[in-house]
């Protein structure tokens, strides 16, 4: 009697257990309403609702592309299981929030652009774990960046966030993704550059058998401060573009990190003059040092 009861106990709980699974494996939030889509290595398939998942052809598909078209919320598991997806262009589509799990289980997944929407916050478990090499955020509205955002993202080279209203930087950001090359943050509204401020990143990196310095791109942004600390974790660095700010002074030890930087810009900002020190380290720092309200006794040092 006992074994007989523990046993149909043992059913339920499987029962219930299925119907969980169900329910979190199902397509609970539809992200596409009868949405239009491109799509490459599949035939027939041009209006989509509900997720982008294997169900009927898209198994095969290698690059999907929905572009003006109406989809405020990427719910969780919106793209998903695709085992032959390479690239996802999802620009222009109003997009206001990606939760958590958006795209899941993306194995071959290189390039995600998600270029003019209106995208407010970047969280925790959107982009995390994914193998993507691109990732373009262009011209959103994203002021937040949750911590761990872009931790564990151990092949993304290119992260574009150009045109947002981004305000902080957070030195914490990147951890155990180390391969950025390329980090761009054009036409945010920056205003300081804390201690350490890329110490997750490294400066050299050698990508498909070539040698790759990291370019780091905030021009146009509200710079008015550097900590003396900044580059400290960094060893070279590639272009360092720091035009159109506020900068007023820079350190003369903070290039001391760099056994070697090819680039510095710092056209059109607050200073009076340049550390010699600075000059010492890269010199055609000088020709990138236009539209500053340098003092006469610092054009006569520099130009002379
Ligand atoms: C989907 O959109 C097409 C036009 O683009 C329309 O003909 C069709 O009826 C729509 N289907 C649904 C289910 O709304
Ligand atoms: C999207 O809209 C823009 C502007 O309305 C237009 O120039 C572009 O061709 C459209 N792209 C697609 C793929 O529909
Ligand atoms: C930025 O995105 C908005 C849509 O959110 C679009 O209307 C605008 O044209 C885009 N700006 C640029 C410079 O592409
Ligand atoms: C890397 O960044 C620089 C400066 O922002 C840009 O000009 C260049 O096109 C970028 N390269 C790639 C491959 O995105
Ligand atoms: C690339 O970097 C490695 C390691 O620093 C160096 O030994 C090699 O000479 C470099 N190759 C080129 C082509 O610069």
């Amino acid at each position: 009697m006992e074994k007989r009861r523990d046993r149909v106990k043992m059913f339920l709980f499987a029962v219930v257990l299925l119907f969980a699974f169900e329910t979190i494996s199902g397509c609970d939030y539809p992200t596409f309403k009868n949405t239009s889509v491109t799509v490459v290595g599949v035939r027939g398939v041009d209006k989509i609702s509900g997720c982008l998942e294997p169900d009927g052809a898209l198994e095969k598909a290698s690059y999907i592309q929905i572009i003006n078209q109406s989809i405020p919320v990427l719910y969780s598991g919106a793209i998903r299981n695709l085992p032959n997806l390479v690239d996802a262009v999802l620009d222009n589509n109003g997009i206001i929030e990606i939760n958590a799990g958006a795209f899941y289980n993306l194995p071959k997944l290189q390039l995600m652009r998600l270029e003019n929407n209106n995208i407010e916050v970047l969280k925790n478990g959107v982009f995390n774990n994914l193998m993507i090499k691109e990732l373009h955020l262009m011209n959103n509205s994203i002021s937040v960046i949750d911590q761990g955002t872009f931790n564990h993202m151990p092949q993304l080279t290119i992260l574009n966030l150009d045109k947002n209203r981004l305000s902080n930087w957070n030195g914490d950001w990147f951890l155990y993704t180390p391969t950025i090359s390329n980090l761009s943050f054009k036409s945010n509204q920056l205003k300081h550059i804390p201690k350490g401020a890329f110490r997750n990143l490294k400066g050299f990196h050698i990508i498909a058998g070539r040698n790759i310095t990291t370019n780091i791109n905030f021009d146009d942004n509200l710079i008015e401060t550097i900590d003396p600390n900044a580059l400290e974790g960094l060893n070279v660095l590639g272009w360092l573009f720091l035009s159109k700010n506020k900068i007023r002074e820079l350190d003369e030890n903070l290039l001391d990190p760099l056994e070697n930087i090819d680039w510095l810009k710092l056209s059109f900002n607050q200073l009076s003059c340049v550390p010699d020190k600075i000059i010492e380290k890269i010199p055609t720092v000088t020709r990138y040092i236009d539209g500053n309200p340098l003092s006469d006794y610092c054009r006569a040092k520099i130009f002379r």
